[in-house]
């Protein structure tokens, strides 16, 4: 089941109302769509809305704002595992927060296991994706329970990435924790996060996750990258980290351990 799909998905009429720079910044913006002389309003982080209409998150954040992260993780992933003589055709993946497969579909040399929270992401990448996924997974990973644990399990499950998915009311610290655990020590580990998510005085969680995985040792980081992940709505361009490392073991299920590594909450160079 593994390809890639030609869209051949309506345009979207899409338009941005004028907010608050502050709203653009918290990403609490919405868009207006026409549909049928119809005006719709929008949540730029309504998924289920969003992917209800194919090629809608497509136009939206890869088109018109110019999202560079699925492909700029894979190129990352890619070039770690040559660097390590390690072979993608040999990985099994868990996608969390996989969303319509955009990042599935351009890792489809490997297995891959997609999981997210919405029906709709799973619909419209049944939809649209179809051969994206080896298997893809309804659930929060808030909250797996132990049927759904057992199921990755059996996967054997030797990488995770998790692409534009950490934070803004999406994926919380716990749930990426959850799917930290269920992937083998020695683990190929891909993620990215707003750069202000890992300053010092950044409140939601994410600084400490990210200084708490270095701290405790528990990821051999390879790459540290900050590259622009896409533009605002006001043209801004947005910039994120991506990490790519080596799981070295699990990460404590308490959202509240690690606190900052030494040095601060963000080491701030390249590591080996
Ligand atoms: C911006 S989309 C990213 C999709 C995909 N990774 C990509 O790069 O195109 C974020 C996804 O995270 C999912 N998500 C949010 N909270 C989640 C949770 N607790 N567990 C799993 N997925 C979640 C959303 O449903 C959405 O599909």
């Amino acid at each position: 089941m593994h390809g890639t799909t030609e869209s051949a998905a309506p345009r979207h009429a899409i338009s941005f109302p004028p907010v608050e720079p502050e709203t653009v910044r918290a990403e609490q913006w919405t868009f207006d769509l026409m549909e049928d002389g119809v005006r719709t309003s929008i949540r730029a982080h309504d998924y289920p809305e969003i992917f209800r209409r194919p090629g809608l998150y497509e136009q939206l954040f890869h088109e018109r704002l110019r999202c560079a992260s699925p492909r700029t993780a894979r190129d990352a992933l890619l070039s770690e595992l040559r660097d390590h003589g390690a072979d993608i055709h040999a990985l099994r993946v868990l996608d969390l927060g996989a969303g319509n497969g955009m990042v599935g579909e351009l890792l489809t040399a490997a297995r891959v296991v997609g999981l997210d929270i919405s029906e709709a992401a799973r619909d419209a990448c049944v939809r649209d994706r179809p051969h994206a996924y080896d298997a893809y997974y309804v659930a929060d990973m808030t909250d797996p329970g132990e049927d759904l644990l057992k199921q990755l399990d059996q996967w054997g499950l030797d990488a995770l990435v998790c692409v534009s998915a950490l934070g803004f009311g999406d994926i919380p610290v716990a749930a990426f924790v959850n799917a930290y655990n269920v992937v083998a020590d020695g683990a190929w580990v891909v993620f990215n996060v707003k750069e202000t998510f890992v300053a010092d005085d950044d409140r939601t969680g994410f600084a400490r996750l990210v200084s708490g995985i270095m701290g405790s040792g528990a990821l051999r980081v390879h790459r540290m990258e900050r590259y622009r992940h896409r533009y605002s709505i006001d043209g801004e361009p947005l910039f994120y980290y991506l990490f790519v490392g080596r799981k070295v073991h699990d990460l404590p299920l308490d959202p509240g351990w690690g606190g900052h590594a030494a040095g601060g909450a963000f080491p701030g160079r390249t590591l080996p």
